[in-house]
């Protein structure tokens, strides 16, 4: 059985989940539940990052100002408990299938990153020196003069804030060769390809040492022999990767938006090498979600939180339109009014009015019972499935999700054609009930394979068409490849027509 472990991003708890995040959250859970259905050993990990300096500001904005030292510990503790477990419950609520959490102000984390600390200073590549920089805590980053739009942060839109203190400092420059030659012999190791090329400049012009300390910070892990300063939370943050469970590691797949990979693709390998573990196999970098054409933002009020939209439409109707939405490693957009026409357009008229057909045919023509397809089902009618399931797991394994669904699209209104081509309520009518159980059977073995497709995108109506079909749950436990076969539908099996998938939208 081979091994897939893939991650998420750790996120800030300064706020709760918006859409941008349940993006990736959903991709790593469509690409966890493929894997699975394949029968490989998966390990799903996501979690909370806790110790960065914008939760703790988030934690004292209105609070008891000037508190100090252990009040301010605990204040901050408490806040980031709670809101830790709100994202806990969102992922919930959205149905995430991740196998472990973990947050960074746990133990088994606290403890790795000391540790890990420990062995990169013995390996010679931690020293002091001094600091001088423009740090953004919305970034939680230092940044350079030439990044700044009109001396502010064009992130964050705030100026940052000048320090000058002595700071650990990590070896990123004794790097540079081993990270490009890393990344030039493994092309799989930065994708998509446009992002292996922006990394690749970031390293061969700015990987610099940086530093990975602060000072007398009241909050996060404090250096190994030296409590005066803190971890910085990039060094601590990644860590997570590892220490949540280090039998697992290396990861096959960090999936992160393209914001993160300087952090992913050239901090994290050579802190890894340093400390002489294995790398990760990929990290894939997304594109970024604006909201109705605009980037979203408190100021402007258009957060748009995943799980009310989940609410109102279905878990299902919410990853069925981010993972189509969002082009291939491109930017995209979320916008409401897009989701309710693809609803009514792709989910409703098209797969949900396709079930509906097939069944009330079985159900008129052969009183509800999977026909016997007679010759054997291939034939002029239909050419078979293999090219969809052939160009369905090819986009799949090289992560082109919006393809795969445009396959099982294809595949939609091939059927829809079919039913149109050979017109089964004429064949009724005539009596011709070899050439209508034929056509009846290649559209509900169809539906099956159609379904098990879906499986990863939307787990919840793969359900509701194998209940429908009369498959019930055991069609779920069955081997990968096996259902990729021809006739997992039996004939005599008693279908039970159910409520309409998609009722369109008014
Ligand atoms: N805590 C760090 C990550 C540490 S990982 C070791 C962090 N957290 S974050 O809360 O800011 O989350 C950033 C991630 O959220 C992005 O990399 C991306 O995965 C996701 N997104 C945030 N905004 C997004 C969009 N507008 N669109 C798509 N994804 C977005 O950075």
């Amino acid at each position: 059985m081979a091994k897939f472990y893939i991650t998420t991003p750790i996120y800030y708890v300064n706020d709760v989940p918006h859409i941008g995040h349940a993006y990736t959250t959903i991709v790593a859970d469509v690409l966890a539940r493929y894997h699975r259905a394949r029968g490989n050993e998966v390990h799903f990990l996501m979690g909370t990052d806790e110790n960065a300096q914008k939760n703790v500001e988030a934690a004292l904005c209105g609070q008891a100002t000037g508190a100090r030292g252990m009040a301010t510990r605990k204040i901050v503790q408490r806040y980031v408990d709670e809101m830790s477990a709100k994202w806990q419950e969102s992922w919930d609520e959205l149905d995430i299938s991740n196998n472990d959490f973990i947050r960074t102000t746990e133990e088994r984390h606290i403890k790795y990153v000391q540790e890990f600390w420990k062995k990169v200073f013995e390996s010679g590549d931690i020293y002091k020196g001094v600091y001088e920089g423009l740090y953004c805590t919305g970034c939680e980053a230092y940044k350079t003069e030439s990044e700044l739009v009109e001396g502010l942060c064009p992130d964050h839109k705030r100026a940052p804030q000048k320090l000058s203190e002595e700071n650990y400092f990590f070896r990123l420059s004794k790097y540079r060769e081993t990270l490009l030659k890393h990344i030039e012999t493994h092309p799989e190791f930065v994708q998509p390809e446009a992002r292996r090329n922006e990394i690749i400049a970031y390293i061969k012009d700015h990987a610099n040492d940086f530093s990975i300390s602060r000072k007398n910070l009241e909050w996060g892990i404090p250096v190994p022999g030296d409590p005066s300063q803190t971890i910085y939370v990039w060094f601590d943050a990644l860590l997570n990767y590892v220490s949540a469970n280090s039998k697992w590691w290396p990861a096959d797949l960090h999936l992160v938006g393209k914001d993160i990979i300087k952090f992913h693709c050239a901090y994290w390998p050579a802190m890894l090498m340093s400390a002489g573990l294995p790398l990760p196999h990929t990290v894939f970098a997304h594109g970024f979600f604006t909201v109705d054409g605009q980037k979203m933002s408190k100021t402007i009020g258009n957060v748009v939180d995943p799980v009310k939209i989940a609410q109102k439409y279905g878990n299902d109707v919410l990853r069925y339109y981010l993972l189509r939405e969002i082009p291939f490693g491109a930017d995209g957009d979320f916008s409401e009014t897009r989701l309710r026409e693809r609803y009514n357009g792709e989910l409703a008229n098209g797969l949900g009015n396709l079930v509906a057909r097939v069944l009330t045919m079985v159900e008129r023509y052969v009183s509800s019972v999977i026909p016997d397809s007679g010759r054997g089902s291939m034939d002029s009618l239909f050419r078979g499935n293999d090219n969809y399931w052939g160009q369905y797991e090819s986009y799949m394994q090289s992560l082109i999700l919006d393809r795969a669904l445009d396959t099982v699209w294809a595949y939609v209104s091939e059927l829809d054609t079919l039913i149109d081509r050979t017109q089964p309520w004429v064949l009724a009518k005539k009596d011709d009930k070899t050439r209508l159980n034929e056509v009846l059977y290649i559209l509900a073995e169809n539906l099956r394979h159609i379904a098990w497709m879906l499986m990863p995108f939307m787990p919840d109506t793969t359900q509701k068409i194998f209940d429908q079909l009369g498959l019930g749950k055991s069609e779920l436990a069955r081997d990968w490849e096996e259902t990729k076969k021809w006739g997992g539908l039996k004939p005599g099996t008693k279908i039970k027509r159910g409520e309409s998938l998609f009722p369109r939208l008014t």
